[in-house]
């Protein structure tokens, strides 16, 4: 089991880019193989999750090229979704997206086939996308009532066009629907309660699908076919947040990131952090299927806030590293409105909790958040990531700040989302160590 050693540092000042978002890479996988010809990806994020959606479809007959050393380029040969039986069961590892979206596509295919994820996944409800892929005629069956994986689909070629009004604020929800909306007869629509990332709309509406969004609905006509096209994957905001948090809770530093996606329903995190008192900058340069640019931390001390309502899925992957800096802000930060943190690849709001305490902080855990009396100092600790790479990487970012050493054990995982976070954090800290 790996480990990392955290030590304190001063003031820095770093320009640096990020690796691709884990989100779109998903998503320019599948819809460029469910597309009509070749289209060549770059900026694609070879991360754990996202290798495990590309063998997903490579088992499944999609021919998917590298055309780089590190597997950031890539060029995906589209075959229309014709798709062959994989023959056994499909392994999504620790990557919901890849169960989820995958799900919405399956539920069209005339076969049956089993998706099966590593122990974290398997705790991991499916149900939230069995119930809308069974009306639309499916069949989803998982474990317990939460239909926890493996799960096993059977698909049916010409689905139901539904209406379905989702429970939860999730992307991942709406982005099945909408991928098995494209193999039904007719409209078939999503609402939410509060607007969740769009990158599928965008993915779409780029690969010339005809979609349409009104207020808090998209829906889809089914029968369509992506047309390909290259796709260009910014860098990960999710990812670049760690390092911004960094930055601005350290008086005086300096930060720019260059390349980095700034879809308007991901960040939350600058919101955030500007209002608890950095002084970011956001300047988007390019605008194909996503908007990207670069963002400017200054780092000039942080109080404290309160996130809740709309804003959360805005920061939804976030919050582990924002609750950190609310542990080094003066004052109370208040979170609510974040169930959903309860069912991520760990119980983000336990951890994060439990692993703050460990740190000296004082938090209070609710059942939708937590409060956090930030100001204190942060001892180093022993951190247990539980297989959680937010959380393996926010408390890096905390042992920046803490006195005396963090240990962050179990810290494989990080390659899920950042393969390079460990050299980075590691080059911070020779670059600059002290008090
Ligand atoms: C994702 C959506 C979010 C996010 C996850 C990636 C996506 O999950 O937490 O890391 O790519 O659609 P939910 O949609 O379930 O909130």
């Amino acid at each position: 089991m790996a480990y990392l050693h955290v030590k304190k540092v001063k003031k820095f000042s770093a320009e640096l880019s990020v690796p691709g978002d884990k989100s779109i890479s998903h998503r320019a996988l599948m819809f460029a193989a469910l597309s009509n010809g070749p289209c060549e990806i770059t900026g694609f994020l070879a991360g754990e999750d996202c290798l495990a959606t590309m063998r997903a479809l490579t088992a499944m007959g999609v021919e998917i090229e590298p055309l780089d050393a590190d597997g950031t380029r890539l060029r995906v040969h589209g075959c229309r979704g014709e798709f062959k039986d994989p023959g056994q069961p499909i392994d999504c590892g620790n990557s919901g997206t890849t169960m989820r979206l995958l799900a919405g596509i399956l539920a069209s295919k005339p076969f049956e086939v089993t998706l099966v994820g590593d122990e974290s996944l398997s705790k991991r409800p499916m149900n939230r996308i069995a119930i809308p892929l069974e009306q639309m005629g499916a069949k989803v069956e998982g474990q317990g009532e939460r239909r926890t994986p493996p799960i096993k689909i059977t698909g049916r070629e010409r689905l139901e066009a539904i209406h379905y009004d989702s429970p939860v604020a999730s992307a991942q929800v709406k982005s099945a629907i909408l991928l098995a909306g494209l193999a039904a007869g007719g409209r078939t629509s999503v609402s939410e309660p509060h607007p969740s990332r769009d990158h599928t709309e965008r993915m779409l509406e780029y690969l010339l699908v005809k979609t349409v969004r009104e207020g808090d609905t998209v829906s889809i006509w089914g029968g369509q076919t992506p047309e390909s096209r290259d796709i260009e994957v910014p860098g990960d905001i999710s990812s670049a947040a760690f390092w911004i948090v960094a930055a601005a809770a350290s008086k005086g530093s300096r930060l720019v990131i260059r390349n980095v996606g700034l879809n308007p329903t991901r960040v939350g995190v600058l919101k955030v952090m500007a209002r608890m008192g950095a002084r970011i900058v956001e300047r988007v340069d390019e605008s194909g299927c996503e908007p990207m640019g670069s963002i400017e931390v200054v780092g000039d001390g942080l109080s404290a806030t309160e996130i809740g309502g709309a804003e959360i899925p805005t920061l939804i992957d976030e919050i582990p590293v924002l609750a950190v800096a609310a542990a080094l802000a003066e004052g109370r930060t208040v979170i609510r409105d974040a169930h959903e943190l309860r069912v991520k690849e760990s119980d983000r709001i336990a951890t994060v909790a439990e692993s703050l305490r460990r740190m000296g902080a004082t938090v209070e855990e609710f059942a939708d958040g937590m409060e956090i009396v930030g100001g204190a100092r942060l001892k180093g600790a022993e951190i247990y990531s539980l297989g959680d790479h937010r959380i393996a990487m926010a408390f890096a970012i905390a042992g920046l700040f803490a006195e005396g050493e963090t240990v962050i054990r179990d810290v494989g995982c990080i390659e899920t989302s950042y393969p390079g976070f460990i050299r980075e954090i590691e080059q911070l800290q020779t670059m600059v160590s002290g008090s």
